[in-house]
């Protein structure tokens, strides 16, 4: 992991990483039903929690695990598709992005939250190595439980991920 004396120094809140990323979905975009394809929003949210993580560690991010995602109802062809991104932990190197999907029929203004998901990315150097980044600094009691949460989902993330290192092992056997 590389280190930088002034990134890891100072803080930033969770408001410097918010992100807005809006989309007409159009034909290109629908599956074999006519809906959108589930991919498609899954590309958007990957997308946006980058670009918020990437705002927050100012370097270049990957992801490394995306949580289950629900989809709640179906999205049409003809409607706007807004992702919002911030993050709501942040680690050595870790971060993670809560990202809410929020569809718009424009031409009645109605609109549905449809998706809620957390994805996690890691900040690279040059080398791609797992860089240090700021600490995250909640503004609110809000953000504070939020931040919370985050850190119990990403020690539970981080047990998984050593369950599967033990099974990875096994299967090159
Ligand atoms: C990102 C990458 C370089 C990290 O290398 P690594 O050897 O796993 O590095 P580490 O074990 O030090 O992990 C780095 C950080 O990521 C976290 N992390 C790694 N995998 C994780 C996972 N599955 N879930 C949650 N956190 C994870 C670690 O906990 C650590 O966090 P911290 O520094 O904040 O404590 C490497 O995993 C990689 O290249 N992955 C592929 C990324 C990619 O290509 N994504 C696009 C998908 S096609």
């Amino acid at each position: 992991m590389s280190d930088s004396v002034e990134t890891a120094a100072e803080g930033k809140t969770i408001e410097q990483s918010r992100i807005h990323l809006s989309q007409l979905m159009g034909p290109q975009d629908a599956n074999h039903v006519g809906n959108v394809h589930g991919g498609v929003i899954m590309k958007m949210v990957d997308e946006a929690g980058a670009l918020a993580a990437m705002r927050h560690a100012q370097s270049l991010c990957v992801t490394v695990a995306i949580d289950s995602m629900t989809f709640i109802e179906p999205i049409y062809v003809g409607y706007v598709v807004t992702v919002e991104a911030s993050l709501t932990y942040a680690g050595k190197t870790s971060m993670e992005a809560r990202v809410e999907v929020v569809a718009e029929n424009p031409l009645t203004g109605d609109k549905s939250h449809t998706n809620t998901a957390y994805v996690v990315y890691v900040a690279l150097d040059g080398q791609g190595k797992p860089r240090r980044i700021p600490p995250l600094l909640a503004s609110n009691p809000e953000e504070e439980a939020d931040m919370a949460e985050a850190q119990e989902r990403q020690a539970y993330r981080k047990q998984q991920r050593q369950r599967e290192s033990t099974r990875r092992i096994r299967l090159k056997r």
